[in-house]
């Protein structure tokens, strides 16, 4: 049935278990044509495991982390997919049962007492994909990341990252890439232990040269609460995070009633707080971090940052409170109309005054957004996201919005009604100078085909350049990145 400009078993035939591997198999577009200039690999990461004998996940974002890689080249491309062999996929697999419970609330067969006291967590590896050094990584926030082959993307298994990393400590999916504004590109992100006091480990990775992958530098800093930080933002000089006002109450978790995610709520009267941790490489290093009072309502992403004299201004995708899932709940049935959008907004801290200025920039709900990488950390005109079909309320992310921060004009690709659309990737053209010059890529899950399309679409004007028909239904997934031939 269709319900506004979608039909809900359309949407929902995206959440599937991925039944096939591939291994570099040409595929080519039934519209348009792959640019010759597109020369490297789009990676993708996302659940491709969402039930056993049966059993369906509770939440998505607890199925096993399948990568997708879609390699260009000379005007081809290539598909490959593979499981990630983390050692729960593996161990449920042999069985066909779910043996872990999951942090969004999948439980084990067997009710409460099957699930009681079991803290155990299984790495599913399934949130972002990245190259570091020669490795590929498949990262989850709550544990360390698998290391892939790039090409094959075989398992070579859990890294240490060279033994920067202790066993099992927590590793940001949401690493950010500097383009070089110390003289060499960096890859930059965290590690958050949380508790009553929370423990945020930063570091810095170089990305090129003989030293790529090695850690450049790593900063530790203690701060007061809970935290929950999916997500951060970096300018040359500052890492910025932003403390949700969320508390956590265990107990349904270690009582087996709830996932640990579940257990997060609003925290009644709290306020939000910036932490702004200077970087090593920066005009502050060695500085103490800065904490000031953030704005209400709660972000998982953020869009980017920069600084402009005495203020840092960070554009972040807010929602007016945390959308839950409930134990008694069926995700596939969930009442967008009760979700909160998420909404663009662009907050000035200012580092003198202690204080914050926040401005809505759409009202179109909206999710994944990006800028051109090469300035990442530096203020942008442009950014690329997913939003709704709708230009108000709450739905599945059906089209692409191409936005301009300074005027607010934008324009759309819509895959609606039978498109649904994940994480779109700006691509710069090589050798461009217009910040909006390249292109967009976006797999999108057709509803009518009930398997995934490639959408190649030009970043300036978002007019569609090619669009391959893959032979595979990815499911609605995460986080991806783009790998440059090199
Ligand atoms: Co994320």
């Amino acid at each position: 049935m269709i319900q506004g400009s979608f039909d809900r078993e359309d949407w929902a035939s995206g959440f599937c278990n991925v039944q096939q591997e591939f291994s570099s198999v040409v595929v080519k577009p039934v519209r348009g044509s792959i640019p010759p200039q597109l020369s490297g690999c789009f990676y993708r990461n996302g659940p491709g495991q969402l039930e056993r004998g049966g059993q369906w996940v509770h939440h998505p974002f607890d199925g096993d982390g399948m990568i997708t890689a879609l390699r260009f080249g000379d005007g081809r491309l290539m598909l490959s997919n593979r499981f990630v062999r983390t050692e729960g996929w593996l161990e449920e697999g042999e069985v066909d049962r779910f043996l872990y419970r999951g942090v969004f609330g999948t439980q084990k067969p067997g009710g409460i007492v099957a699930n009681a006291f079991d803290l155990r967590l299984k790495n599913i590896a399934n949130t972002n994909v990245v190259k570091l050094g020669d490795q590929l990584l498949a990262l989850w926030e709550a544990a360390g990341p698998h290391a892939l082959d790039p090409d094959s993307l075989e398992t070579h298994g859990l890294t240490n990252l060279g033994g920067v990393l202790e066993p099992d400590e927590p590793f940001s999916a949401h690493p950010r890439f500097d383009p070089g504004h110390h003289d060499v590109p960096r890859m930059v992100t965290f590690g958050v232990k949380t508790g009553p006091r929370s423990t945020i480990r930063l570091m810095e990775f170089a990305t090129s040269g003989a030293d790529a992958g090695g850690l450049i530098s790593e900063r530790s800093d203690s701060f007061n609460g809970f935290a929950f930080l999916h997500d951060f933002a970096i300018t040359p000089n500052w890492a910025v995070f932003l403390q949700n006002a969320i508390s956590f109450n265990p107990l349904p978790f270690v009582l087996g009633q709830k996932g640990a995610a579940q257990c997060l709520g609003s925290k009644p009267g709290g306020k939000a707080k910036f932490w702004l941790i200077p970087r090593d490489c920066g005009a502050f290093a060695g500085e103490s971090p800065r904490i000031i009072d953030g704005p209400d309502g709660f972000v998982f992403h953020h869009l980017n940052a920069w600084e402009e004299g005495e203020e840092i201004i960070v554009e972040s995708i807010n929602y007016s409170d945390y959308p839950s899932v409930e134990p008694d709940q069926d995700f596939r049935s969930i009442d967008f109309g009760l979700i909160p959008e998420g909404l663009l907004e662009r907050c000035r801290i200012n580092l003198n005054q202690n204080s914050i200025e926040t401005t809505r920039l759409s009202e179109r709900c909206c999710e994944f957004a990006m800028v051109n990488p090469r300035n990442q950390g530096l203020a942008s005109r442009y950014s690329w996201m997913a939003v709704t079909e709708s230009s108000v309320g709450n739905a599945p992310l059906q089209a692409i919005k191409k936005l301009d921060l300074i005027n607010g004009e934008d324009c759309v690709w819509s895959a609606a009604p039978r498109g649904f659309v994940s994480e779109p990737l700006m691509v710069p053209r090589p050798g461009s100078e217009a910040e909006d010059d390249g292109w967009v890529l976006v797999a999108v899950w057709n509803g009518e085909r009930r398997a995934t399309d490639l959408e190649i679409l030009n970043a300036n004007d978002l007019s569609e350049q090619a669009v391959v028909e893959l032979p595979l239904a990815i499911p609605h997934g995460l986080h991806g990145s783009w790998v440059e031939a090199g």
